[in-house]
């Protein structure tokens, strides 16, 4: 199942608009000739969609942006993986365009289980999603977008072998999209909602980024891998330590490592909250990366941007560039490491981690190891795995943990396959799973009879290792490492091995000790196409296609355009829950079992602030319907979306009152999108979270804060809310105060003062009722 045949490419499609790049590099020197750039900042710079306006107020040195500035950019690329895809592709329709306005991909990764193996893993997952699949496909087709088939692999992986590329600026919709600054492009992760401002042309909207320098040193040797850097590194960042910024790597250090291993290290820059990770262009690794993935011609391109003089350079920093913050890190002097239990940033040293393990108890043994995914498949990883599987196995020794190899890519799994590594690993006990997330999101059907709540631990080689992330078992550690690591443990199933210190004992009595792993960054013969089941469709957009959506599935639904704001101020909403402290977007929207219905907005709707504590009763995901004075006494209690759905049957529309920091937690369109659709008006609260406000502006809900905090104790379910001075506001983009007259239950009224932080746009949003219908009516003029 293996040829030569490079995959079916418009290479023009997938090479970055250089020309129209460096023109606006050139007219961003023009506007700030004496400021000294970043690699990232004139990659970012250059796809602004006017320099002119965005720098109008910056002094000419550029100091000022970062960190404070609203860029409005113009992304050159979309990838959606499958899950979140359905919303931005259902919000997308509901704009009524005939194709998308950047070339765009839909990669189906997510909703593959690993359980027994590709061969039957994936039929049968296909067949269970198959609703998801065939819509996903017909949109993709209708509206010229590439479509990557369940099998074809997982988005970070297909996108560095076909899209990523030096000086590129692509959205994604999943957090580690950065995996592609390990070929020199900037991509960021993002909500659907912001996927589709891309789309349809529409700028996106990205505060400044600060820049965190990490300058690497010395080169990397025997068992140290490019995936200890960003563990180590984590581990000195934490989780928050790069929110708002993002990590740009330099120095001599870069040329030992391969573009792979430069992925791996951007794709888990998400674990520690980065807008994004970037290396610059190398030639020494990423022309033969490019040449390797049939683009060479880009390599080419590439080479010669870079080598032009200083200040008009897209693709290197300025000499006299400063950073935020700096980090140098000495490869020579880098040891492996293990993060975790439970959080990524819980590093610790290879020498260390067996004392380490002891002394918190955590299991003696583990129960498996698994290999692979977005973020550790590349040949190089696999080769220097199969590396110390044909060590041991020429020493007679089988894995003593499951040993699970998930690829990246059907290229990857053909290229190890004709080249002896898949058998390599099938021989000595290993189960090669399909080309996709599985295990990675939690898609993990374990077969060892790890019970749920069990204690246990497993080691991988992946990015993420939250509470039940694999196995849905809370209590199951999962240790990250380098796939090197992960592979060399497997044989001992303890978790205080050190492959570089201590041997395994072998039938005979004889101790066994492995070499250092070593590999080849490139296959010798050139990458396998593989099946070619698995390649992507074309992405011609097809204005006869019919996309495919049963009317009567639970799954997906149409999106109905939410109605325009009333010509007149906002009278006699009702307060539906006052929220009583921390309320996450996992709180407004909650995720688990309820994914499965991400695009199908009447039934995930069903969890609106299922976690949400009520304030005056103490009950989580209770409300009580005090309409009329006399059912006061005898209400009974209700689910929050219960009540709302009731008042949206009854034309009743509402608001919630909420305490600090609403909508923390992660950029979840669905958290701003459900409250909407059941009949959201306003969420008044004392602070929000800056993503969350944003989201409930582009869905045209209201974010209010409280001009005195002291209000919200005056503030009660069912009271009566009207705004005074919103539409006005509304009208003049955003100048203006708002106030809300409020009546009790008990009679009593009184107004209150409020804050808001619309902008022009978020005003033109709301008035529409909602940022797409704004858009629609722009794309139909
Ligand atoms: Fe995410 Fe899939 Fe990677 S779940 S972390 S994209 S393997």
């Amino acid at each position: 199942d293996t040829s030569t045949t490079p995959a079916s490419t418009d290479i023009a499609l997938r090479t970055p608009p250089y020309p129209k790049l460096l023109r606006k590099l050139h007219e961003v020197r023009r506007l700030l000739p004496t400021a000294r750039f970043t690699l990232a900042e004139k990659i970012l710079y250059s796809h602004l969609e006017s320099p002119e306006e965005a720098f109008s107020s910056v002094s000419k040195d550029g100091s000022g942006i970062r960190g404070a500035l609203s860029l409005k950019l113009k992304p050159d690329r979309v990838a959606m993986q499958d899950a979140s895809a359905q919303m931005a592709l259902l919000q997308f329709m509901s704009c009524g365009l005939p194709s998308t306005a950047v070339p765009a991909s839909i990669h189906c990764d997510h909703m593959i289980v690993g359980e027994r193996g590709a061969d039957v893993d994936l039929p049968e997952s296909i067949s269970g999603n198959k609703e998801v699949f065939d819509f996903l496909e017909s949109a993709a087709n209708k509206y010229g977008i590439e479509f990557w088939p369940p099998g074809a692999g997982i988005i970070h992986q297909t996108v560095l072998e076909n899209y990523a590329a030096p000086g590129l600026m692509m959205l994604g919709t999943d957090s580690h999209t950065p995996n592609a600054g390990g070929l020199g492009s900037i991509a960021i992760g993002v909500g659907g909602a912001d996927a589709v401002d891309a789309l349809v042309d529409a700028p996106w909207e990205l505060k400044a980024p600060k820049i965190l320098g990490v300058r690497l040193e010395g080169r990397l040797s025997g068992w140290a891998s490019p995936k200890d850097i960003i563990l180590h590194l984590a581990g000195l960042l934490t989780v928050r330590g790069g929110t708002g910024k993002i990590i740009e790597y330099h120095g001599p250090g870069i040329s030992s490592l391969s573009a792979t291993g430069m992925a791996t290290i951007c794709n888990m820059g998400a674990e520690v909250g980065a807008t994004t990770s970037l290396f610059p262009f190398t030639p020494g690794s990423h022309t033969p990366y490019l040449r390797a993935t049939h683009r060479g011609s880009i390599a080419e391109q590439a080479e010669a941007i870079s080598s032009s003089p200083g200040p008009h350079n897209l693709l290197r920093a300025d000499a006299e560039c400063e950073y935020d913050e700096m980090i140098t890190i000495d490869l020579g002097k880098l040891e492996p490491h293990i993060n975790g239990p439970f959080t990524p940033d819980l590093s610790t040293p290879l020498s260390q981690f067996s004392e380490v393990a002891k002394a918190n108890k955590w299991p003696e043994t583990f129960g498996a190891g698994l290999i692979g995914s977005c973020t550790n498949s590349s040949y190089q990883d696999m080769t220097r795995a199969s590396h110390l599987v044909q060590q041991a196995s020429a020493a007679g020794l089988k894995p003593k943990a499951d040993f699970f190899v998930t690829p990246g890519s059907e290229q990857i799994r053909a290229t190890l396959d004709s080249d002896g590594v898949v058998s390599t690993f099938e021989q000595a006990g290993g189960v090669v799973l399909a080309n996709a997330c599985g295990p990675c999101i939690g898609q993990w059907k374990r077969t060892d009879g790890v019970q749920k709540g069990t204690e246990n631990a497993i080691f991988t080689s992946y990015n993420r290792n939250f509470r039940s992330r694999n196995d849905g078992n809370a209590k199951t550690m999962n240790f990250l490492a380098s796939p090197e690591l992960v592979t060399a443990m497997t044989y001992s199933g303890s978790t205080s091995f050190n492959p570089m210190t201590d041997s395994i004992p072998l039938p005979s009595g004889e101790p066994f000790r492995f070499e250092p792993p070593s590999g080849q960054d490139l296959p010798r013969s050139g990458f396998a196409v593989g099946n070619a089941a698995f390649l992507p469709t074309p992405g011609v957009p097809d204005p006869n296609v019919q996309v495919v959506i049963d009317p009567s599935s639970t799954r997906l639904a149409v999106l109905d355009p939410f109605e325009p704001f009333p010509a007149s101020e906002l009278g006699d909403l009702k307060v539906l829950v006052k929220v009583k402290g921390q309320c996450t977007t996992d709180t407004i929207s909650a995720a688990g079992p309820w994914l499965k219905y991400k695009g199908h907005l009447p039934n995930i709707s069903e969890n609106t602030l299922i976690g949400a504590i009520n304030a005056e009763t103490g009950e989580t995901n209770t409300v009580y319907d005090l309409s009329a004075a006399a059912a006061d006494a005898n209400a009974e209690g209700m689910g929050i979306p219960e009540l709302a759905k009731k008042w949206k049957a009854q034309g009743q529309e509402w608001i919630v009152v909420a305490e600090h920091n609403y909508g923390e937690g992660s950029a979840r369109e669905h958290a701003a999108l459900q409250p909407r659709y059941l009949g959201a008006r306003i969420i008044l609260a004392k602070s929000f979270a800056r993503i969350h406000e944003t989201n409930l502006k582009k869905q045209g809900v209201v974010p209010l804060t409280f001009a005195d905090e002291a209000d919200y104790d005056r503030i009660g379910a069912c009271d009566e809310v009207s705004t005074i001075g919103l539409l006005d506001t509304l009208q003049n983009g955003g100048k203006g105060e708002v106030g809300l007259r409020v009546r009790r239950r008990s009679g009593e009224e009184f107004t209150i003062k409020t804050k808001h932080t619309l902008s022009p746009d978020q005003c033109g949003f709301i008035l529409a009722g909602s940022a797409l219908n704004l858009l629609a009516r722009k794309g139909r003029s």
